[in-house]
């Protein structure tokens, strides 16, 4: 524990103590300390710990790159310990070492082209319920339809054939994770029914011949460390169970939020349909250069993810002595970072409220050097980032040229902070089939 009242030259802040959270009132309270002290700041938490919120770009790429041995994963983990177990996001040290080393090569980019198909095929299923909708004159509920077609991916993309063994069609065990936010006995019942089901998927796949598909199970399964040490059975539940949750809401919430800017731009809209037109004319142009051509819509998915970025609080803890600026940080503190703070300074972003994907016109400027971390920095940096960007261009350039949404509501979404970033009710939006 922090000696708090050892000499330390820390950054000012409030004399009081702070409780902080993953939660809304978290928001709120780091908004308030920061316009009062500035960008970075220090106070006590009521548990006796020193916490520092760092909103300096430099200090944060210091903090999550150069400096990365020095941190491990801070408060706020307890709910995806629960699901996750020691898996990739909530491992630290040599344990996350040695995973990370195992699972990096699984997301190499000719990796992630072999699953393009799949992404076609989920983003096919969509328009098929679309256009159903459409006909009938009904609106969607778009936090629904980005959340079914990013975890029917990922689960495809994990599974590859086993897929149909999930039963997602009459009983979607996976419901719970993006609608049951308590911790009650039904979500650890369902918890361990769905490591149950994963694990004699495991089973069954270990004592099958190889069948050939390409899928992560069957590249995590052959993942070895530097011993030649292939994942232990329970190791292997943790990260597919950590893979699942990864890369499932972040896409969905990022893709309803998209959908959602996008019924109020038509502007920006309309650049995007030209541009999967003309790089997109049919599923067969479906290539990696046809997607890397897409720059305006790289851009469009850039300036949504400043504005509402899923993972919009991260947490560390300092493992040694660290020193910040010209601020001392005792093992043991508590570092917070956002980026969702961090994107909305009008320091870094002018007018930062406002919706405009020109500010990502690379113009020679390298993405890096932007006060902008959606997916993290340094060696613990999304693994899924390329993946992420691939499906979400796809998406869009297949559905928006097909389909036509508007807002049900004038109202703005208030938002609901957790350890995702979503809105506090589902987006809904009218549909209806463009004409040509
Ligand atoms: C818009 C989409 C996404 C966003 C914004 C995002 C963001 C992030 C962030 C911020 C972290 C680091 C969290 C921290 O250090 O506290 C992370 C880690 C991770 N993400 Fe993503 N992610 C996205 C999509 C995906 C996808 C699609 C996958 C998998 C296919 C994925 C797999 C992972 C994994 C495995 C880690 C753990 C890396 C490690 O700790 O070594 N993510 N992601």
């Amino acid at each position: 524990m922090t000696d708090i009242t050892a000499e330390i030259r820390r950054p000012p802040g409030p004399s009081e103590p702070v409780p902080l959270g993953i939660d809304s009132a978290t928001l709120d309270t780091l908004t308030a300390l920061s316009a009062e002290y500035g960008n970075m700041l220090s106070f006590e938490q009521p548990n006796g710990r020193l916490a520092y919120f760092v909103n300096e770009p430099d200090e944060v790429r210091r903090i999550l790159v150069r400096r990365h041995p020095k941190y491990r994963k801070g408060p706020g983990f307890e709910r995806v310990k629960m699901l996750l177990g020691n898996g990739l996001i909530v491992s630290d040290g040599d344990v996350w070492r040695r995973s990370r080393t195992m699972i990096q090569p699984a997301f190499k980019v000719q990796n992630v082209h072999r699953l393009m198909k799949t992404m076609v095929l989920c983003a096919d299923e969509r328009a098929q319920h679309w256009s159903g909708v459409a006909d009938a004159g009904g609106s969607l509920n778009i936090s629904e339809e980005t959340n079914e077609f990013a975890l029917a991916l990922i689960l495809r993309s994990i599974f590859g054939s086993d897929y149909e063994r999930l039963g997602m069609r009459d009983n979607n065990p996976f419901e719970f994770l993006s609608r049951d936010s308590a911790r009650d006995l039904s979500v650890v019942m369902k918890v361990r029914e769905l490591r149950q089901l994963l694990l004699d998927i495991i089973a069954d796949r270990r004592a099958s011949e190889l069948t050939g598909q390409f899928d992560f199970l069957e590249m995590y399964l052959a993942a070895k460390d530097k011993h030649g040490q292939a994942f232990s059975d329970r190791e292997l539940l943790d990260e597919i169970m950590t893979l699942i949750v990864a890369g499932f809401e972040t896409s969905a919430n990022t893709l309803g939020w998209v959908w959602h800017l996008l019924a109020g731009h038509p502007d920006v809209e309309a650049r995007i349909i030209a541009e999967a037109k003309s790089c997109l004319p049919g599923v067969d142009a479906v290539t990696p250069d046809a997607l890397q051509a897409m720059t305006y819509t790289q851009q469009v998915l850039e300036e949504t993810l400043r504005l509402y970025p899923p993972v919009w609080l991260f947490t560390r803890r300092a493992h040694e002595f660290d020193e910040l600026d010209d601020y001392d940080i005792p093992a043991g503190s508590d570092i917070y970072l956002s980026p969702y703070l961090m994107h909305r300074t009008a320091a870094f972003w002018p007018e930062p409220e406002s919706f405009d994907p020109d500010r990502f016109e690379r113009g020679g400027r390298r993405r890096q050097e932007l006060p902008f971390f959606p997916f993290s920095l340094g060696p613990r940096r999304c693994l899924g980032e390329y993946f992420s960007f691939l499906e979400m261009k796809l998406h869009l350039g297949l559905l928006l040229p097909r389909f036509q949404m508007q807002r049900v509501s004038a109202r703005e979404p208030a938002l609901e902070l957790a350890i995702n970033l979503r809105s506090s009710e589902d987006l809904r939006l009218n549909v209806s089939k463009r004409t040509h």
